[in-house]
C-alpha cells in the first residue's frame, strides 16, 4: 500500500478510517539515508532500510563494513553524519531508550548473579525493584535458567551466558531488538541450540529483530529477510527475502530453497569481499 503524502506525521502504525480503510505501511523501524563518518573513515554510506513489525532481518557483511556502527546509530548511541532513524514513524535520531541492544561484546558483570545481570538496565536507570527481580526470575525460568537464578556468570556455560545477556536485553521491555553477533563465540552445536531457542522466544514475543552475524546459515535460518552489506563504506548491496516456512527445523538447512538462498547470499558477499580486495 502506498504512502499517503498529505497525512500528518507521526502516524500511528495502523489507522482505521471510518470507511474501514486500513493503512499499515508505517514500518516499525526505518533508517533513511544513514551515513556515518569517523574522521577520514566513512563507515556507513547512505543506508536506508525498513523493518516491519514482528519481522526478523539478518545483516551480513565483511568485517569492518559498518554493521555495529549502523546498530550504534539505530540505538541512538552514535549520531549519524547524515540521515535519520524513525520508530513507528517518529524521528528518534540520536535518542537512546527506544530499542533493546545486545552489543557485540556483551559482557556480563561477574559480581552480579543471573538475576542481577538481567535487571542491570533498571539498576542503572532508576534502581531495580522487587517487581523487576520477579520479572527477571520469570524470564529466566521460562527460558531455561530457572535453576541458575542466583549463580554468577563464571558458573554458567557459554550458551547460558549468552541467554542471560539476551534476557538482559529483553528486560529493557523494548519491542525492537538489535542483536550484534550474539552467538559468535559459541561452538556449532550450542549455537544451533541457541538459534532454536531464539526462534521459540521470537514466536512468544513477536519482537522486531535486526540480527548481525558472520554465519550465512544462521542469517538465513533465523530471518524473514537477509541484507548483505558491501565492504566499507558499508552500503546495502543486496536484500533477499527468505520464504522458508516456519517453524524451522534442522531439516530446513538442507532444503533446496535454503541452499538456493545461501548461494545467492554467498555470491553477494563474494562481490562485497572482491570490492574490498580491489580497493
Ligand atoms: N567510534 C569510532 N571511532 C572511529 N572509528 C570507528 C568507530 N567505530 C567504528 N569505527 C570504524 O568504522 C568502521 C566500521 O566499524 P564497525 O565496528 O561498524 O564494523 P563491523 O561491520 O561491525 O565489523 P565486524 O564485523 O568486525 O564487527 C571500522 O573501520 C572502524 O574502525
Ligand atoms: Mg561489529
Amino acid at each position: 500500500m502506498g504512502r499517503i503524502a498529505w497525512l500528518p506525521r507521526p502516524l500511528p502504525t495502523t489507522i482505521v478510517f471510518e470507511i474501514g480503510y486500513r493503512v499499515t505501511d508505517v514500518p516499525k523501524l526505518a533508517a533513511s539515508g544513514v551515513s556515518c563518518r569517523f574522521g577520514d573513515v566513512l563507515a556507513v554510506d547512505d543506508v536506508s532500510l525498513t523493518v516491519g513489525r514482528g519481522e526478523f532481518v539478518s545483516i551480513v557483511g565483511p568485517s569492518g563494513c559498518g554493521k555495529s556502527t549502523l546498530f550504534n546509530v539505530i540505538s541512538g548511541l552514535q549520531r549519524p553524519t547524515k540521515g535519520g532513524i524513525a520508530i513507528d514513524g517518529v524521528d528518534v535520531t540520536g535518542e537512546t531508550g527506544h530499542v533493546g541492544y545486545m552489543l557485540q561484546k556483551d559482557l556480563l558483570l561477574p559480581w552480579r548473579t543471573v538475576i542481577g545481570n538481567i535487571v542491570l538496565g533498571a539498576s542503572l536507570t532508576r534502581g531495580a525493584t522487587q517487581d523487576d527481580r520477579a520479572e527477571a526470575a520469570r524470564l529466566a525460568s521460562r527460558y531455561g535458567l530457572g535453576q541458575f537464578l542466583n549463580h554468577y556468570p563464571h558458573a554458567l556455560s557459554g550458551g547460558m551466558r549468552q541467554r542471560v545477556a539476551f534476557m538482559r536485553t529483553l528486560a529493557l521491555g523494548q519491542d525492537v531488538l538489535l542483536l550484534d553477533e550474539p552467538f559468535g563465540a559459541l561452538d556449532s552445536q550450542t549455537r544451533f541450540d541457541m538459534q532454536m531457542w531464539l526462534l521459540s522466544v521470537c514466536r512468544d514475543l513477536n519482537a522486531t529483530i535486526l540480527f548481525v552475524t558472520h554465519d550465512v546459515d544462521e542469517a538465513i535460518f533465523l530471518a524473514d529477510r537477509v541484507i548483505v552489506m558491501s565492504a566499507r563504506p558499508g552500503r546495502i548491496a543486496r536484500e533477499l527475502p527468505v520464504g522458508l516456512p516456519r517453524p524451522r527445523t534442522v531439516d530446513t538447512l538442507t532444503t533446496v530453497m535454503f541452499i538456493d538462498i545461501k548461494r545467492e547470499v554467498q555470491a553477494a558477499l563474494g562481490h562485497a569481499e572482491a570490492g574490498r580486495a580491489a580497493r
